[in-house]
């Protein structure tokens, strides 16, 4: 019998499985890299693993930022609390509540709380806290109200075009040292009179655009 179909159509739908197999595994590579911390920004807000309320503990018990993220004023990264900093409350505070589970485990295991990480500057990107506190450049400048956050979530784009618009005119952003973790902070009117005598006075050389600052 003539064939009415030449014998490599045969393999059609080997090919159209493969190239359909190729399709998944690029769509799922795409999604994968653009959710990825690293390219998701502004509103990434992921589930952490306990139902932890900056506006419970911030806002409402009043806890200074700096009662756990220790690091803000040292070092390069704020840092997150360890399992003890919530259970010197926790074991009497709802001690039994089932949110607290995970938390109560992690204490008398030992085994640290595995937070999802949110805000993330690439390797190649050299950021530090203590370089922008010390000169009284606020939490709320880069990260928002957290104080008014349930849930943590992104606030600004983290972008090189982000970080330059700063640097070049910091003088809204420069505050008080004691108002460095307050979240309702606004400039006064005197603001570009602070500003200028905070500049001379910790010798903050803006504009700081050199590439080598941030990319060392
Ligand atoms: C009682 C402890 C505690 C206090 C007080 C606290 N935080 Fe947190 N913070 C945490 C924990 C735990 C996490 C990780 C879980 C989460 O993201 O909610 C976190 C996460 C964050 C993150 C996101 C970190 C990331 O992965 O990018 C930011 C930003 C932050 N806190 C800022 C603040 C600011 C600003 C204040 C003060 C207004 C504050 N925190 C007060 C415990 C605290
Ligand atoms: C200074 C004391 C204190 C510290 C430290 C503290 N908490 Fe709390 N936490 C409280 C209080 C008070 C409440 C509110 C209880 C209520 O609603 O009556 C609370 C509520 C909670 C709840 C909700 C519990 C429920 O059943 O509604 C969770 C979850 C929680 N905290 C997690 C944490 C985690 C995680 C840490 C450590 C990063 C932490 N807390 C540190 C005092 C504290
Ligand atoms: C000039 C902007 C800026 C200011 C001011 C700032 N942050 Fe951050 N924060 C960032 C950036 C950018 C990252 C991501 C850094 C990285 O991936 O290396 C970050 C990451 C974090 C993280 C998660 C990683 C870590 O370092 O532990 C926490 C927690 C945090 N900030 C808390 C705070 C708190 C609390 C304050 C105020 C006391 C504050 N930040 C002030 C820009 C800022
Ligand atoms: C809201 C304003 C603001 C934002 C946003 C900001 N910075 Fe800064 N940054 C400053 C100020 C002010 C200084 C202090 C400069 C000085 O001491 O001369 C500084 C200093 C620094 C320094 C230390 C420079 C040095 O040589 O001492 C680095 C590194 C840096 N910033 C990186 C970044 C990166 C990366 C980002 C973005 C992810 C960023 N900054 C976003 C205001 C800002
Ligand atoms: C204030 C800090 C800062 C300074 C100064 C800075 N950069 Fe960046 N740069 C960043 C950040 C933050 C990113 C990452 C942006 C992101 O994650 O989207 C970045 C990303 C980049 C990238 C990758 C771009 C991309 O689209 O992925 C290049 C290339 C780069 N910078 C070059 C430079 C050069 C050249 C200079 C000097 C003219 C410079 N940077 C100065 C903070 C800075």
């Amino acid at each position: 019998m003539a064939q009415i179909f030449p014998k490599w159509t045969n393999k059609v739908p080997l090919y159209v499985a493969v190239g359909a197999g190729l399709t998944l595994i690029m769509i799922v590579g795409l999604v994968w890299y653009y959710a990825s911390p690293s390219y998701t920004d502004v509103g990434y807000r992921p589930t952490q693993p306990v139902p932890y309320s900056h506006k419970v503990h911030a806002r409402d018990l009043g806890l200074d930022c700096r009662f756990c993220h220790t690091g803000v004023e040292s070092s390069p990264v704020a840092g997150l609390p360890p399992t003890k900093t919530c259970m010197n409350c926790h074991n009497m505070i709802k001690a039994d509540s089932e949110k607290l589970a995970l938390v109560r485990e992690s204490f008398s295991s030992g085994k640290p709380l595995e937070w999802v990480r949110i805000h993330k500057s690439p390797d190649y990107v050299y950021f530090d806290h203590s370089a922008h506190i010390n000169v009284g450049v606020g939490c709320a400048s880069c990260h928002g109200n957290v104080a008014e956050m349930e849930v943590v979530a992104q606030h600004e784009t983290l972008s090189m075009g982000w970080c330059l618009t700063c640097h070049r005119n910091p003088e809204d952003h420069l505050r008080p040292a004691s108002e460095i973790t307050n979240m309702n902070w606004t400039p006064p009117a005197n603001q570009a009179e602070f500003a200028a005598k905070q500049i001379e006075r910790l010798k903050i050389k803006a504009p700081i655009t050199d590439c080598t600052g941030c990319h060392r």
